[in-house]
């Protein structure tokens, strides 16, 4: 392909705008994949990312496009969609020219909508406005084109309104990504460089690194060198992704792929890093940092016997994601465990969930805090810190006041969309959480956009259920009765199962109604003459696990008349 044939983007969008869903049909509509298995968001390879239906880790396809009578290779880059992995959303983006930004047509702008334009607006892309999910009762495409227009500055004239679930329009999008955003500025004759802009570890294989190529080519043999570490490697594979690995005998600037070189673990090839011919070095791509954890948990087993089998599950899975940083730590109540640090609380919660699912571990979280900074108070305690500040990851840690001269702590700036009658009420509780207003602005008729810097710490666990209970106060006094006779009604309808079933309403993270079905014991002894009491144990306890853990993953059989019982009589 030569270069003015080659488009690499990403799509962008706020939680559940349906950038999954628009993969998917760009994928069909370039006979990636095939339109009749059953694609549902095949860029979604975890399975906890299927189950919460977010994007966790970012995926990326090599598409084919014919258009006008040309061949065109466009490379999508799948980013992460929530604001804890902002950091890898803006290394994706490094390795684009443009963007799609996906807006649902009903919601309109939200927060991580505004927070992705930036990203992309300050890496100087193009930006190609979708509006999404016009097929719904309630799409206002027009309020939306409006609102981007006042908001990001973009001609209303430049929207392509989809519906990514039904197909149309879709083509329209693959049109704009050929028009709109320029092929990559690359040279194929200066020597080899590469963003590393993901990596994941395989068992057999070792680290797998995307790379986005900047210049020259790589091929199997290479000698490669780390512009992070500075290690050298020997290239052993590399290939396209069709989204699945695809071997190929060459990458070249401006192509997107993988490139495995005998990388232990993905500490070896950070995203943001640049790679570089052994013999031939060159300047690295600017901006790289190692991701910052900034929520930190103690973990423990819930079991001390346990201890082993949770270490070497946490070390797996620390070798997929270098963001995750270990502390070994011990309490007086929970015994040894560590200390972990997370780029935000939902990381965390895929890292709980991902150690449940796949390692089938129980553990016991405590309850996540910031990093604090202490600037130290005499020249005799920073020669012995050997720091003027120092770190504090634990809240048992925190040095003696005498010795401190100041604390520091982290900050965000936080967006947040409300409709405007809530917006005292939003700002009286930012006050509360002590946040300083940064801006506000009318993005519509009736919605407003405020920007707060906040500290960390006051909004890390509950604000956003605090800011969603606000919002959703106005149905507090009919929610109790409503509730309860909604929980009755499942109660009812739902048919027993392993164990019991906990059915609760709840307004924001208050629970106000609350009914159970009781679980029914599968006969597992059945099937077990005579009296081997050991091997009766043994089933038992089989069950009680599997028990844990189907309520865990909430794996309730909920019949389809439920639904519609539960839906009908208001
Ligand atoms: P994250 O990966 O969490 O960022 O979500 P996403 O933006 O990838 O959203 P996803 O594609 O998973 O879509 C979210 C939900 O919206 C799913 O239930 C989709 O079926 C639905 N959806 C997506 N596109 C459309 C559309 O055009 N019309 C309608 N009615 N629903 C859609």
């Amino acid at each position: 392909f030569s270069v003015e044939n080659i488009r690499n983007f990403s799509i962008i969008a706020h939680v559940d705008h349906g950038k999954s869903t628009l993969a998917d049909r760009l994928l069909e509509l370039t006979g990636t994949i095939d339109k009749t298995k059953n694609n549902k968001q095949v860029l979604d390879k975890l399975q906890v990312e299927r189950e919460r239906g977010i994007t966790v880790k970012a995926q990326t396809a090599s598409l084919f496009y014919n258009c006008e009578g040309k061949q065109y290779l466009l490379n999508l880059i799948d980013t992460p969609g929530h604001v804890d992995f902002s950091y890898e959303v803006s290394r994706s983006l490094s390795a684009c020219q443009g963007v799609l930004l996906v807006v649902d047509a009903n919601e309109g702008i939200q927060a991580q909508t505004v927070a992705n334009f930036f990203l992309a607006f300050e890496a100087q892309l193009s930006i190609i406005p979708v509006i999404n999910k016009v097929d719904l009762k309630n799409a206002d495409p027009e309020r939306v084109e409006k609102q981007i227009e006042k908001v990001f500055d973009i001609p209303s004239d430049e929207c392509i309104k989809i519906s990514a679930k039904l197909g149309t329009n879709v083509e329209r999008v693959l049109q704009a990504v050929i028009e709109r955003i320029p092929p990559p500025k690359v040279h194929r004759k200066n020597p080899f460089k590469a963003l590393v802009f993901d990596s994941t570890f395989d068992q057999y294989r070792g680290v797998i690194a995307n790379v986005a190529l900047f210049d020259g080519v790589v091929s199997k043999g290479d000698k490669i060198v780390s512009a992070h570490t500075k290690k050298t490697y020997e290239v052993n594979e590399v290939g396209v992704l069709n989204p699945n690995e695809q071997p190929a005998h060459k990458l070249y600037a401006g192509q997107v792929g993988y490139l495995i070189a005998g990388m232990k673990d993905v500490t070896e090839a950070q995203i943001g890093d640049t790679l570089y011919l052994h013999k031939q070095p060159v300047e690295p791509l600017p901006g790289f940092k190692s991701a910052k954890p900034m929520v930190f948990a103690g973990m423990y087993p819930i079991d001390q016997s346990e201890y082993n089998n949770l270490k070497s599950a946490v070390e797996k899975l620390t070798i997929n994601d270098s963001s995750v940083t270990v502390h070994r730590d011990s309490s007086l109540a929970l015994g040894a465990g560590w200390r972990l640090g997370f780029l935000g609380l939902l990381h965390m919660e895929v890292f709980n969930q991902r150690l449940e699912q796949e390692y089938n571990a129980s553990v016991i979280l405590t309850t996540p805090t910031v990093p604090y900074k202490a600037v130290l108070s005499s020249a005799k305690l920073i020669k012995e810190y050997r720091e003027k500040e120092i770190t504090i990851i634990n809240p048992a840690q925190f040095p003696d006041k005498s010795k401190v001269t100041e604390y520091l702590e982290p900050v965000v700036l936080g967006t947040i969309i409300t409709p405007d009658e809530y917006t005292g009420k939003v700002m009286m509780l930012c006050q509360a959480r002590r946040a300083v207003q940064k801006n506000m602005m009318y993005i519509d008729q009736n919605r407003v956009m405020l920007k707060y810097l906040f500290p960390l710490n006051e909004i890390v666990v509950d604000f956003y259920d605090s800011l969603k209970s606000l919002s959703s106060g106005y149905a507090r006094d009919k929610a109790h009765s409503v509730g309860k006779a909604i929980c009755e009604r499942l109660k009812d309808s739902l048919p027993r199962q392993l164990f019991e079933i906990a059915i609760q309403a709840a307004v924001g993270s208050k629970i106000i109604a609350r009914e159970t079905v009781k679980a029914y014991r599968k006969n597992v002894l059945a099937k077990c003459y005579g009296g081997d009491i050991t091997r009766k144990m043994k089933l038992l306890k089989r069950q009680a696990e599997g028990k844990k853990k189907l309520r865990k993953i909430g794996n309730i059989e909920v019949p389809k008349d439920a639904f519609i019982k539960v839906l009908k009589t208001q």
